[in-house]
């Protein structure tokens, strides 16, 4: 009973508000069009051309708590056509979105916006100073629709987005759930693109980022970013530039944990992603933002010990991945296009939990190895390097298997199967499995008397005419 009251009272109050709105006489079902209507201008993402009428009518009055929280830089005075400095106008546009009425908090300390909207209305903007945000604890925002380019004067360390409050009040993230969507930075080659610092559930969607002299996107701290959907790349090229070998720059730094990228091309700069934190992913992301032969490297994992990452069904298209003193890290799925390989470098030689199986490499058979090392690993823990498809490339493995035949009709007593050509690691086998077969009319004993320098040595105490197979294993765990 109480339920159908309060629906019955609800639906009075829509019509009577509604009718006020449009006129006396509208009819039943103009009434409920245009409660749909009302109802929906407080959703935050809802693009119909109604509600862009709406937003644009209530533009000219963003102040007023009842309008649409849309703030339309336009509005305030920015230039859409890249002529005039719009830094201040489109950070005042932030500003207000950010001191807007809130709707309770996200996380403790974060401020619900409502979804409200910064708009940059499709328009190409100068920038002189980075659109830093003036104060901390906001969220569900979203900057959309337009391009943003820096002046000759853009500072070389600002970035043309920095999520990095002005002025801080607490301890806690700075903001939760911002999205930047929709896109273009321009650097003008002054300073980078966006820049996220301790903020939780941060999206960056569907932006193009090019022009960068520093880094593209930058996220320091927090949890949480989602970069997908984008293309970043310090010179607008298509591959085969004549300037790849200065390329410079790095087109995404994660300085945090649990971040992700997915679905981003890289098409210049000299390091394609910079990880530092843990656990963050990486996934359908190509990069061929500069050939290893430059000195370009693809994806650089740069935390020695901690980094949990996951390379999954990436293209590395004549750069490859670095990873210094891997533990748990997977890279799975990938295609290594152009003689593009995978190094593990060594900090304090440790390499643990480290899987490297199913990909494709594809080479001009200048003989260069997958995976390679860079200075000596003594920690080998349950690497597992295998399964791989290699063409034109030179095949390594933690795991091998190979025979000595026997020597036609002839008779012996050792048997050498010899791995050191495929083995990744030198001189370490952890176990070895074989079977010795033989059609003499003698029953030999028969030994694994030595594993050395990747080599494995199996002796009969009689000469007999025998082949041995052999499966010899670097890195895998086993059970004792
Ligand atoms: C770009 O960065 C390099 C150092 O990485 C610096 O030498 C150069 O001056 C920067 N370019 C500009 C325009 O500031
Ligand atoms: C910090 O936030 C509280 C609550 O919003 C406010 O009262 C206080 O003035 C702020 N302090 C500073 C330094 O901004
Ligand atoms: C091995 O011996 C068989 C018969 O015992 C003979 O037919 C065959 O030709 C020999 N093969 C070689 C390589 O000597
Ligand atoms: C095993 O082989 C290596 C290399 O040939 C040799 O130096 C070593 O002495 C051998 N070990 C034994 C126990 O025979």
């Amino acid at each position: 009973m109480g339920t159908k009251w309060a629906e019955a009272i609800l639906v009075l109050c829509c019509s009577l508000l509604t009718i006020h709105v449009h006129g006396n006489n509208a009819s039943p079902k103009a009434i409920t069009k245009a409660s749909l209507l009302l109802h929906r201008q407080k959703r935050p993402y809802a693009q119909s051309p109604a509600l862009e009428l709406a937003s644009k009518l209530a533009s000219s009055s963003v102040a007023a708590s009842s309008s649409p929280l849309v703030y339309h830089v336009t509005s305030y005075g920015a230039d859409p056509t890249g002529k005039a400095d719009s830094t201040d106008a489109i950070l005042g546009a932030i500003s207000d979105a950010l001191k807007g009425p809130g709707n309770g908090f996200l996380m403790e300390g974060i401020v619900n916006l409502g979804g409200a909207r910064v708009d940059l209305d499709g328009g190409n903007y100068l920038i002189s100073r980075p659109l830093q945000f003036p104060v901390a604890g906001k969220g569900n925002l979203l900057i959309h629709g337009g391009s943003l380019k820096a002046s000759q004067d853009f500072p070389n360390d600002g970035y043309l987005i920095d999520l990095s409050p002005a002025s801080k009040n607490g301890s806690g993230y700075n903001y939760e759930f911002v999205t930047l969507r929709d896109l273009l930075l321009d650097s003008g080659f002054r300073g980078g693109g966006i820049q996220v610092v301790d903020s939780l559930r941060t999206n960056i969607d569907n932006c193009y980022i090019t022009r960068f002299n520093t880094t593209g996107i930058s996220v320091q701290g927090g949890h949480e970013t989602y970069i997908r959907y984008t293309y970043l790349g310090q010179r607008i090229t298509a591959g085969g530039d004549p300037n790849e070998r200065s390329f410079s720059g790095t087109a995404i730094v994660l300085s945090g944990n649990d971040n992700s990228v997915t679905e981003v091309v890289i098409f210049s700069a000299a390091v394609g992603i910079m990880i530092l934190g843990q656990a963050n992913l990486i996934s359908g992301v190509h990069c061929y933002n500069k050939a290893t032969g430059f000195g370009g490297t693809g994806i650089y994992l740069k935390t020695p010990g901690l980094t949990q990452t996951r390379i999954v069904n990436s293209y590395l298209d004549f750069t490859g991945i670095v990873a210094e003193d891997p533990v748990q890290l997977t890279i799975s799925g990938c295609f290594f296009l152009g003689d593009a390989y995978v190094v593990l470098k060594s900090v304090k030689g440790v390499a643990s939990g480290v899987n490297i199986v199913d990909n494709m490499f594809a080479g001009s058979d200048k003989g260069i190895d997958i995976v390679q090392l860079d200075g000596g690993f003594n920690q080998v823990d349950q690497v597992v390097i295998d399964k791989n498809s290699v063409k034109g490339m030179k095949l390594k493995a933690t795991v091998a298997r190979g025979s000595a035949e026997r020597n036609g009709n002839g008779t012996t007593t050792s048997w050498i199967a010899d791995f050191s050509s495929v083995l990744v690691f030198p001189n370490l086998i952890k176990q070895v499995q074989y079977t010795f077969i033989t059609d003499g009319s003698s029953f030999p004993v028969h030994a694994l008397r030595n594993v050395s320098g990747n080599k494995v040595l199996v002796q009969s105490d009689i000469e007999v005419p025998a082949s041995v197979y052999v499966t010899a294993d670097q890195g895998g765990h086993f059970f004792s």
